[in-house]
């Protein structure tokens, strides 16, 4: 993409569909998307906001929120193609995204241990926990199997209506399995 082209980038609030989706996170070879295309539409969806990048209509690059517009801003999945990058799209999609949340104090995200990514968000005003200067602050992340029915020990058995087990006892109270992470006790042979 030439220079003269940057300029007629759109940026705007957008959800693309499916097959967009699909083509723009495959260019990124962002795998743990790609392999469940129904949960990356369902995280677009579900996302408080969502700005795009185009050219002529083309999807160059996408960026998320997920915020409750009062206290914590969560800045998740900033992707350029890699044929349009280093020429400020990153940026503009960044500022559009946090742009109805500039009232929100806490704004956060998690990104992978890589030079230029470390250098991007810092040139958005981020900065790694570890050198914001409090010394009591500290991050936490939990991830969990993608597919509970097959990976946790105590293995529930799907109701015959194929209804998910772990969506029902989800909305009862967070009592939850001592040996199966994020399994509510209620689904556990173990407990
Ligand atoms: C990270 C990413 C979104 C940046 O998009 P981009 O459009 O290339 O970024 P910009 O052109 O707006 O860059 C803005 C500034 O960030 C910094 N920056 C961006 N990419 C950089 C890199 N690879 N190395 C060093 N600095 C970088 C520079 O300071 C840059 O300004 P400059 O080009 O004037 O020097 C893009 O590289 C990408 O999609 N990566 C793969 C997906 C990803 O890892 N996303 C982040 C985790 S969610």
């Amino acid at each position: 993409m030439s220079g003269a082209d940057t300029a007629d980038v759109v940026i705007s609030a957008d959800r693309p569909d499916g097959e967009e989706l699909l083509d723009l996170y495959t260019s990124v070879a962002w795998d743990a998307y790609t392999r469940d295309p129904e949960t990356l539409t369902a995280a677009i969806d579900g996302s408080s906001y969502v700005v795009t990048a185009r050219l002529d209509g083309v999807l160059l690059g996408l960026a998320r929120v997920i915020s409750d517009s009062a206290s914590i801003c969560y800045l998740q999945d900033v992707l350029v193609r890699p044929t349009a990058r280093r020429q400020g799209i990153g940026r503009r999609l960044v500022l559009a995204a946090l742009q109805p949340y500039i009232g929100v104090r806490q704004k956060v995200l998690l990104t992978d241990d890589d030079p230029g990514q470390r250098a991007f968000y810092e040139s958005l005003g981020y900065a790694e926990v570890r050198d914001v200067g409090r010394t009591s602050l500290r991050a936490f992340v939990r991830f969990d199997p993608f597919d509970p029915f097959e990976q946790h020990p105590c293995a529930p058995v799907a109701p015959s209506g194929g209804e998910n087990p772990f969506g029902a006892a989800a909305r009862g109270p967070a009592r939850l399995c001592r040996s199966c992470p994020g399994i509510p006790s209620s689904l556990c042979h173990e407990t």
